[in-house]
């Protein structure tokens, strides 16, 4: 396994490779990031994975400086997974003195994580999109854990015409529920043995589909009951493409959520079938 950091050696080591797969994460790597890296083994090729903690998909109250890190630990991994090449820039390489472009997609961008976090998605766009032309992948994996991220890349790569297949990994859980998330160690042990309520909520709003239930408010009013003392972000029920409220639920809904713990905001979804 190569590992690069700097722009030039990682695309001279991507020149060596053929048709590639790119697993990009921000580190404190997990099953849910390790998953992603199987599917790209399998989808056939190299495999190349990218460790960044991106500063400018951070506000400025927002974690960056106690975002999680553990390099070794996640080459370790990489490694083990069969990865082919990790690119692992500094800001400095990423963003260098005088940067100043933004890829900005539009009204989906504004919603729910986007509402939360104002210039969350320009931070990812751009990122990903410096990701991509660095590294030339064929695909590129990412999580259906983070649902409004897939739909804002697939978005971008649809309008501005980039050649790159995006593919969705299912979201990796604990037996109790709880999404992995690099965010999780900040929890409590108290936080901890709550947070598998968000999965709950989950759940209960596609119960109620599953009984016949079709009014979206309903759906977001059952999930809400498993989120009592909990502070709630937003509760969605949303079309997983445009991520437009709906009133009424058909198959492909989107419905998700964000609760904060203390600090700590947690998010997870599912899609209604
Ligand atoms: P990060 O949070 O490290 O996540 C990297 C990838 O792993 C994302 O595609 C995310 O959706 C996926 N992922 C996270 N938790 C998962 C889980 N429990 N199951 C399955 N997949 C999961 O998302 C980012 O980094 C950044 O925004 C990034 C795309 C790297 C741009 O900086």
């Amino acid at each position: 396994m190569k590992v690069v950091s700097t722009i030039a050696e990682a695309r001279a080591a991507r020149a060596a490779l053929g048709p590639l797969g790119l697993v990009p994460t921000m580190g404190y790597l997990h099953a849910g990031h390790l998953s992603l890296v199987a599917q790209a083994k399998a989808g056939g090729g190299a495999v190349a994975a990218t460790i960044f903690v991106n500063p400018t998909q951070f506000g400025p109250t927002e974690d960056l400086s106690r975002y999680p890190r553990d390099l070794e630990r996640d080459l370790r991994l990489l490694e083990a997974a069969g990865v082919d090449l990790v690119f692992t820039p500094t800001p400095e390489v990423m963003y260098p003195q005088g940067f100043d472009a933004r890829i900005e997609v539009g009204a989906i961008t504004e919603k729910l994580e986007g509402a939360i976090r104002p210039g969350h998605f320009a931070g990812v766009c751009t990122v990903v999109a410096k990701l991509f032309n660095i590294l030339q992948p064929q695909r590129a994996y990412f999580g259906q854990k983070d649902a409004q991220q897939c739909a804002v890349i697939r978005r971008m790569v649809a309008d501005l015409d980039v050649p790159v297949e995006i593919k969705i990994g299912e979201t990796v859980r604990e037996a109790d529920g709880l999404a992995l998330s690099s965010r999780n160690v900040y929890l409590s042990p108290d936080q901890r043995a709550a947070a598998p309520a968000l999965y709950q909520a989950l759940l209960a709003a596609r119960g109620a589909y599953d009984d016949g239930e079709r009014r979206a408010q309903a759906l977001r009013d059952a999930a809400k009951a498993k989120l009592s003392g909990a502070v709630i972000d937003y509760v969605s029920v949303a079309d997983r493409v445009t991520l437009d409220e709906l009133e009424l639920v058909t198959d492909g809904a989107l419905v998700s959520l964000a609760v904060r713990f203390g600090a700590t905001r947690l998010i997870d979804n599912l899609i209604l079938t």
